[in-house]
């Protein structure tokens, strides 16, 4: 059972699929929505596409349209959804009434060459009570949750997304989003090496 994760409170199903299938497996079943050159991205791709309806089974994802800053939706927003993949990873996130937004992150040394770039000062602080490298990456995902969540690009992600204190045991980063002004709760799991971050909202 490919099925890594699988997570549901009330209408809002996420998903994590470990892709162990060829792209054969995919194709089947899923339309390609946009050209991917590079097959492993292809089969990410699909991966992710294919994990929407295993999540909703309903899931008109022949609908899908791309908007110009590259963030697939459907029109009428019968579903709002996200996707992100990560190495062997596709995950995702549907949900019939709230925005939502999904990353999924290998941790990579190439994310703690980006700390200065995406977090502050105040940020950088809470690095220091753990693997660097390992808080750097969870907060990367948790940042490119909240991008993903807005969708409309033109985020700083040092200067609008400010990560609050974690609450304790909860697996949730609060965050103030100074593009909406809102505060939003950040939902995280770890798994091993895979980070994975979440936004219904
Ligand atoms: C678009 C972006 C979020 C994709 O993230 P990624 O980690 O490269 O790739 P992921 O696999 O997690 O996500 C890709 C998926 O996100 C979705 N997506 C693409 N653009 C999107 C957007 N603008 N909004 C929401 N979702 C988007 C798509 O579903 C895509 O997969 P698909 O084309 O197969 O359906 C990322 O490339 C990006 O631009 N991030 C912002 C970078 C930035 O501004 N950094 C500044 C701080 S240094």
């Amino acid at each position: 059972m490919p099925v890594f994760f699988q997570h549901q409170i009330n209408d809002h199903p996420t998903g994590v699929w470990k892709i162990e299938e060829t792209e054969a497996f995919f194709k089947d079943n899923v339309p390609l929505h946009r050209e991917v050159t590079h097959p492993h991205k292809r089969l990410q791709h699909l991966a992710g596409r294919f994990l929407l309806r295993y999540l909703f089974p309903d899931f008109p994802y022949e609908l899908i349209q791309i908007a110009e800053t590259r963030k697939p939706y459907l029109p009428g927003e019968e579903y709002h959804f996200s996707i992100s993949h990560s190495g062997d990873y596709a995950a995702a996130i549907v949900s019939r009434n709230n925005r939502v937004g999904i990353d999924a992150e290998l941790v990579r040394e190439q994310v703690g060459r980006l700390i200065p770039k995406f977090l502050s000062d105040n940020e950088k602080e809470h690095l220091y009570r753990g693997s660097i490298l390992e808080q750097a990456t969870l907060y990367w995902t948790a940042k490119e949750s909240v991008f993903k969540w807005y969708g409309l690009g033109g985020v700083d992600f040092r200067e609008d997304i400010l990560l609050q204190r974690e609450l304790e045991g909860l697996q949730v980063i609060p965050c103030f989003f100074t593009k909406t002004a809102i505060d939003l709760d950040i939902h995280y799991r770890r798994f091993d090496h895979l980070y994975l971050a979440w936004i219904v909202s």
